[in-house]
């Protein structure tokens, strides 16, 4: 048995015969590889596309899916071991993992960080409890990363390049930007992003405003290694010319500062003097005709402009309808 907790846990041909799998179905959506299966899906966060994804994917291919939340009546969860109880939690994530795996063959994790401390969050405590109690496989549907928005953002790419004549992935200049946005957000699908543009053999660079807003090092690492592994290169810079100069993609995306989790009062006097790292015309000027992308959803004009956003290099709706298709390929690899 093998979750889908992160894709440094798949080399790239298993995730590449999951894409081939995933573009078989979007020409061909329907089939019973999921026939008589039960998904639980649980949102400790919200969601649109996620949630709608799986459920609408599980359906096409004769299964079901159950979505639970704990605003949606599920018990309060304990995630520690060994703990005293006398809390709010009512029920051991050991329980619900092992019960949910009697009744279903596949169980997706949405537990964003709690944003107090990064020592702490980075653990990814739920997902790792969950894959440890289950008995069926897990899909982590966005925890620390996002590994279901890299598949997605990845067939995009693919599909897209083959359609322009822009050939392969390898090679290309792939440019992760931190943009603004008025609340820290997760820092999961930038690290997603980093993690699966080095695997697929793009030099990356990673355009942030300061040193507080480099990644978590276990990601920076897992690039570098995959970059090194397709001799390309892993760049950080703060200078918003060098990011964007010859960039063939951009993917935008705003995180909170690491050091400042928990402490978001100096982080926002910060990120406020980065509100120019917007993905605008001026910007996209200076790449080779790059095509650009972001997982949604998304603050219009403060994140990018509606000009790049709405014109024709954007893929961020392919890149969305994708979750649909890659994630039928992840469960169907899992649960077959
Ligand atoms: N990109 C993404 O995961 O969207 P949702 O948060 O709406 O699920």
């Amino acid at each position: 048995m093998k979750h889908f907790l992160n894709t440094a846990d798949w080399s790239r041909a298993e995730l590449q015969a999951m894409l081939d799998d995933a573009r078989a179905m979007k020409k061909s959506p329907y089939g019973d590889a999921l026939k008589n299966k039960t998904v639980a899906l649980l949102f400790l966060n919200n969601s649109l596309r996620t949630r709608t994804s799986f459920d609408v994917g599980a359906r096409q291919l004769g299964g079901h899916a159950v979505v639970l939340s704990p605003s949606g009546g599920m018990w309060p969860l304990e995630f520690e071991d060994g703990v005293v109880m006398d809390g709010e939690a009512e029920e051991h994530v050991k329980e619900a993992a092992k019960v949910l795996s009697r009744y279903c063959d596949l169980i997706g994790i949405r537990a964003f960080p709690k944003f107090q401390n990064w020592e702490e969050d980075r653990k990814d405590r739920i997902l790792t409890a969950f894959a440890k109690y289950a008995d069926v496989p897990v899909i982590n549907m966005e925890t620390i990363t996002h590994p279901c928005q890299e598949m997605a953002l990845v067939m995009a790419l693919q599909e897209r390049c083959e359609k322009d004549g822009r050939g392969p992935l390898d090679g290309k200049k792939f440019l992760l930007t931190w943009t603004y946005h008025p609340k820290p957000l997760n820092t999961a699908v930038a690290n997603s992003a980093l993690m699966i543009a080095a695997k697929f053999g793009m030099a990356v660079t990673v355009l942030c405003p300061t040193e507080d807003y480099i990644l978590d090092e276990r990601y920076m690492a897992q690039a570098l290694r995959d970059a090194n592994a397709n001799r390309q290169a892993v760049t950080i810079t703060h200078d918003i010319t060098q990011g964007y100069d010859g960039a063939d993609f951009v993917y935008a995306k705003s995180w909170g500062a690491l050091p400042y989790f928990g402490n978001w009062g100096p982080e926002k006097r910060i990120r406020d003097r980065f509100r120019h790292f917007i993905v605008d015309e001026e910007k996209m000027a200076r790449t080779n005709n790059a095509l650009v992308s972001h997982c949604l959803p998304m603050r219009r004009n403060v994140k990018m402009t509606d000009a790049v956003f709405d014109g024709p290099n954007c893929i961020a709706y392919e890149e969305a309808e994708n979750r649909l298709h890659v994630q039928k390929a992840i469960m169907k690899a899992l649960a077959t």
